[in-house]
């Protein structure tokens, strides 16, 4: 029996599409458990670049199953053309299966979201997919789920009357309305798409493991913007963690074996919110450029700093990272000092726990340790003993400050520029 999680240790965006693609050469199954199409998860296979949405990055394997499991929200009309395109560029995605218990987004959530956005007197800076609002119906028990894509006539009964509650909210902060039944004719035509892909997953994704198949959960953002561990209330709306997996996909936690934390040797972070070690220099200029920091699903500049082993070791904790895979080393490559980020002063007291409270990391002083950097060109590299001395040192003590190991270097965004160590 061999399942594995792979989540982001960091604020999203380390790499995570890349390992899952990497991975998936010896795996039967990948599933994602969480999050929707706020994720943007690159993969780069030669001369191609994809990134995935919803699709589950296993999609590149033919023989790889693909589930989209029941804790993760799914704008069908997002998906339907995320499949199209991958179809039009050749990839099979005759292997997708959708959760019949995966919550819906529709048209209504993302102008909640945008609306809710434009209310705040502090932003989140969502990345406006209507993530926040379709979590709120699933908890409000008013969500309608994927099942509903099998059912034409209750699809559109269940439409109509959420759609109307959401525009009677519109007209009550003088928003503009929904056109109710323009949405419904695209949403019934992804439905007729969608639904030979609707199955009851939590059958399928145990009875592979029942049967010794190898099966890899896909987490997405990272353990820094999970709703009860993240920087709360800038955070997305699900369990990122690892954990997030069992509710997520309907598997219980005895059945896994290795958690994978993908980990970016220094830090990113888009949208709003606290990030103690941000630098807003020219080293955090460098960091963007040479690490083409801008988001995958929004295009927006990621905001960049050296590696906080604080946060990041808080979220290695909670999610039992047992297994690192450290990305974007060469991204380092000219630096002359290389910075950790191995504690904060709050108010004149120095701490290395991860404080609850956003608050707090707003004022949080990052105490760093320095260390010489390679200054060579890593992205040829292809194993651990040919790394210089200098990058070694840094890997070392990166795994030690988060209390884990490492087990993949990722030195480029190709599929070859990857080693184990
Ligand atoms: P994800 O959301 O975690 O899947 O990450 P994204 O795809 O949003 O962002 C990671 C970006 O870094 C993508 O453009 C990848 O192609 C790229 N990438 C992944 N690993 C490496 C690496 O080791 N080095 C470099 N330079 N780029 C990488
Ligand atoms: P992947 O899977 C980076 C951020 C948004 C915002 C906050 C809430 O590619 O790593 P939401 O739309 O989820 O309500 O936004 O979360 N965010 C991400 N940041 N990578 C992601 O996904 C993200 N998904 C959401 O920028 O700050
Ligand atoms: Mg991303």
């Amino acid at each position: 029996m061999a399942v594995d999680i792979l989540i982001g240790t960091q604020w999203g965006d380390e790499g995570k599409g890349k390992l899952i693609d990497v991975l998936t050469k010896d795996v039967d199954m990948v599933v994602r458990y969480q999050g929707g199409n706020n994720a943007g998860h690159t993969v780069e296979i030669g001369d191609e670049r994809y990134v995935l949405h919803l699709v589950p990055s296993g999609i590149f394997r033919p023989e790889v199953k693909c589930v989209i499991g029941n804790g993760v929200v799914v704008d069908p009309v997002a998906l339907d053309e995320e499949m199209a395109k991958l179809r039009e560029r050749g990839v099979d995605t005759s292997n997708v299966e959708l959760s019949d218990r995966a919550q819906l987004i529709f048209t209504y959530h993302r102008m909640a979201d945008a609306l809710n956005e434009q209310g705040a007197v502090r932003k989140i800076g969502t990345t406006g997919r209507g993530i926040g609002p379709a979590y709120t119906d699933k908890m409000r028990r008013c969500g309608i789920r994927a099942i509903t894509l099998t059912k034409p006539d209750q699809l559109a009964e269940k439409f109509r009357a959420e759609a109307e509650k959401y525009n009677k909210l519109f007209r009550f902060y003088g928003a503009p309305e929904m056109d109710i039944e323009a949405e419904l004719v695209k949403v019934l035509e992804a439905a007729e798409h969608l639904a030979k892909l609707v199955a009851n997953s939590v059958y399928t994704i145990n009875n592979a493991i029942r049967a010794g198949k190898k099966v890899l959960f896909e987490g997405a953002q990272g353990g820094l913007l999970d709703i009860d561990h993240g920087t709360y209330p800038f955070v997305t709306s699900s369990n990122t963690i690892s954990g997030g997996a069992c509710t997520g996909a309907g598997i219980p936690p005895q059945s896994v074996r290795d958690v994978w934390g993908v980990i970016k040797a220094y830090t990113t972070r888009v949208g709003e919110g606290p990030f103690p070690t941000e630098l807003f220099d020219a080293m955090g200029e460098k960091l963007r450029q040479r690490g083409r920091e801008f988001g995958a699903t929004t295009g927006r500049p990621r905001r960049c700093g050296w590696f906080d082993a604080v946060a990041s070791g808080y979220s290695c904790m909670v999610s039992g990272v047992n297994k690192l895979a450290v990305t974007k080393l060469d991204v380092l490559d000219d630096c002359d000092e290389v910075a950790l980020c191995t504690g904060y002063e709050i108010n004149g007291k120095v701490t290395t726990e991860f404080p609850a409270e956003a608050s707090d990391l707003e004022i949080a002083k990052p105490v760093y340790e320095f260390l010489p950097g390679w200054k060579c060109d890593l992205s040829n590299v292809r194993k651990y003993d040919d790394l210089p001395d200098a990058a070694k040192k840094y890997l070392a003590r990166l795994a030690e400050l988060v209390h884990s190991e490492i087990a993949i270097i990722s030195v480029g965004p190709r599929r070859d520029q990857t080693f184990l160590v």
